[in-house]
């Protein structure tokens, strides 16, 4: 830990002011790397786009490079991987991109995009005791499988609030994954040809990279925590059912936030996921067909437009067009199945899962205001006469007339929160008992605690920040400045602090916490002890009880994950509407 008497400070005072060259490096086989001091705050050493991965071959495994290089390498090169811009779609998802900055345009984007950052705090090389090891959080970003990248802008995934927060005890880590159809193609031909799930494999050579290599940076990598929001927790769940929970994921602790993506389980020969692939190569100008050799030798710009354009061709329902999906290898099925039957990896201390109070809303289509538009939302979900039953006992479970008074845009909202989101956190809780802690992000209030904005406090280290980041979020103006204020004073340093806690400890309120937060207790229907962050409550932190993943709300879901695949239903059983007018129904293989 970091001794009270600074060198650093020493060294300043001092005037030893030390020059680049002394600046550390970290020694790969495929090149070296040297820190540079990080510009928002001089106490943090950033390695910045340090390769993890070769350039991954097109819809294949990554791997380490498998090339030899002595010489120092420049970190002045465009890492992005290949984006969505959900703004430029004709009928963007409701959702948005809320994460982008709009004021900066996105880095030039590239598939050779396997780099990281690492985030260290300058007094552990100043030490110059190579023993000294600190624990290291590991950040999975998210985007919907869409979007994304470690240098999404601003502060946000940059290590400062988590290094600041530990008092420059920890050390922050953050690499990309594919996105897209560049990381998210799966089904059955991929299976065969391809690389399904290419992202989660991005991800794994992530958390391998830093197994064998972060003691080079000072971390300890027998304490690494993989912390994720959305996509990015989402990717984090699948990482612990990896092959029914046989494979070590590389991290004893994890954080999820708002664990999100959309169920993707037909992947027999024809199905939804080959549809969607072949969809992709018709795009892509190689035909609704079956040519994966096509696609690999089509020029780059060409399939990134495909991609831009497979997001308008889908009808977005506001759900997520790509993602992690049932692979037989991998994902051997729906996580809410998995998790029943006990496959899932056990080795973990603690986990810190989460999410906010309203995560549907956003992402519940604008135009969602009859029951033709929810029937046409529930076929897109679930397709297929095959699972007609089904849609039906959602509509039982989620009567929109009569509960939600006919106001269709919450009601669907109430299912994307549960089916996509919440239900995902209890999973978790109840496979890690005793060393779960649950929040509920209700800041300032249930209705306005948007998905994403649980990010705010947590990655904010001064009020421009925080203003900027709620401007970029299309909060209005005068709510901005109601919440900054509160967000920077009240909701910022406790929030950083429990966060920095399990970070260093595996449990939030070890670093001087004054609220205790217990691990959760599922009382029979609700958990009780969950972390409750908002206005409604006196104090802005307080432990309560949660229903927004209560068993009676999850249990539906997963009755419903275990029919869906009991069912073995198809994308083939689907028919008129749902296939556009733009393209004629090829052959009899569709349908
Ligand atoms: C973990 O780091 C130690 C050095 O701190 C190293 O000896 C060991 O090989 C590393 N583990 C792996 C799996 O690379
Ligand atoms: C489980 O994790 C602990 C550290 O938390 C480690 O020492 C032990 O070897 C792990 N066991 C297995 C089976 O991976
Ligand atoms: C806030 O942080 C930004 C970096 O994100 C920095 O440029 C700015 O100077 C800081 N402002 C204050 C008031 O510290
Ligand atoms: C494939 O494209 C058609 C339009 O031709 C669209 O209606 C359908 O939803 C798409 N299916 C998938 C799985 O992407």
């Amino acid at each position: 830990m970091r001794s009270s008497f600074s060198l650093v400070a020493l060294g300043a005072l001092l005037g030893l002011t030390r020059a680049l060259e002394d600046l550390p490096v970290i020694t790969l086989p495929w090149g070296k790397y040297r820190a540079e001091v990080f510009g928002d705050d001089e106490e943090i050493l950033l390695f910045r786009n340090v390769r993890f991965g070769k350039e991954p071959p097109r819809f294949g495994a990554p791997s380490f490079p498998d090339w030899e290089d002595g010489s120092i390498q420049s970190p002045d090169r465009s890492t992005t991987c290949i984006q969505i811009n959900p703004k430029k779609l004709s009928h963007p998802p409701a959702g948005g991109n809320p994460l982008e900055d709009p004021h900066k345009s996105p880095a030039a984007q590239t598939e050779d995009c396997l780099f990281l950052d690492i985030y260290v705090p300058r007094w552990v090389y100043e030490e110059q005791d190579p023993s000294t090891l600190l624990p290291v959080t590991v950040w999975i970003y998210g985007g919907g499988f869409a979007f994304g990248s470690k240098n999404q802008g601003g502060p946000l995934y940059t290590g400062k609030s988590a290094l600041q927060a530990s008092n420059y005890n920890s050390i922050f880590v953050t690499g990309n994954y594919r996105v897209g159809a560049f990381g998210w193609l799966a089904g059955d031909y991929m299976q065969q040809e391809g690389q399904p799930n290419a992202g989660l494999y991005d991800q794994a050579l992530l958390f391998e990279w830093v197994q064998t290599y972060i003691n080079q940076a000072r971390g300890d990598n027998a304490s690494v925590s993989a912390w994720g929001e959305s996509a990015g927790a989402g990717s984090i769940l699948h990482h612990l059912i990896r092959e029914d929970g046989e494979v070590d994921p590389k991290f004893h602790t994890f954080a999820a936030q708002s664990p999100g993506f959309e169920w993707a389980w037909d992947n027999s020969p024809g199905g939804k996921l080959d549809t969607m692939y072949r969809n992709f190569s018709r795009l892509a100008g190689c035909d609704f067909d079956y040519n994966i050799d096509c696609l690999r030798k089509a020029p780059v710009a060409k399939l990134a437009d495909a991609n831009q354009n497979l997001f308008d061709l889908v009808r977005q329902t506001g759900l997520f067009p790509v993602g992690p999906a049932v692979d037989g290898k991998w994902i051997k099925n729906l996580s809410p199945i998995s998790f029943s039957e006990d496959k899932y990896w056990k080795n973990i201390t603690s986990g810190l899962i989460s999410h906010v109070a309203n995560e549907g809303y956003l992402f519940s289509p604008k135009d969602m205001d009859s029951e033709a538009k929810y029937d046409a939302f529930l076929n897109e979900f679930l397709p297929g006469s095959t699972l007609a039953p089904q849609r039906t006992a959602i509509k039982a479970q989620y009567d929109c007339k009569k509960t939600w008074l006919g106001d269709y845009r919450l009601c669907v909202a109430a299912i994307i929160a549960h089916a996509v989101f919440t239900c995902n956190t209890r999973d978790l809780a109840t496979a890690y008992p005793g060393k779960s802690y649950m929040m509920d992000y209700a800041f300032p209030a249930d209705g306005l605690a948007y998905h994403g904005s649980d990010l705010v406090p947590q990655f904010v280290t001064n009020a421009t920040e925080t203003e900027k980041l709620l401007e970029a979020l299309d909060i209005e103006k005068y709510l901005i400045d109601v919440m900054a204020p509160l967000i920077d004073n009240a909701i910022k340093p406790v929030f950083q602090n429990y966060f920095a806690s399990f970070g260093l400890y595996g449990s939030p309120d070890s670093l001087g916490a004054r609220l205790p937060w217990p691990t959760v207790v599922d009382d029979g229907d609700e958990f009780s002890d969950v972390m409750k962050v908002g206005l409604s409550w006196g104090s802005p932190f307080k432990v309560g009880s949660d229903s927004k993943n209560s068993k009676a709300k999850c249990s539906f879901w997963s009755g419903i994950a275990k029919e869906i695949v009991a069912s073995k239903a198809t994308y083939g059983d689907s028919h008129g509407g749902l296939f556009g007018t733009q393209y004629p129904i090829n052959g009899g293989n569709e349908l």
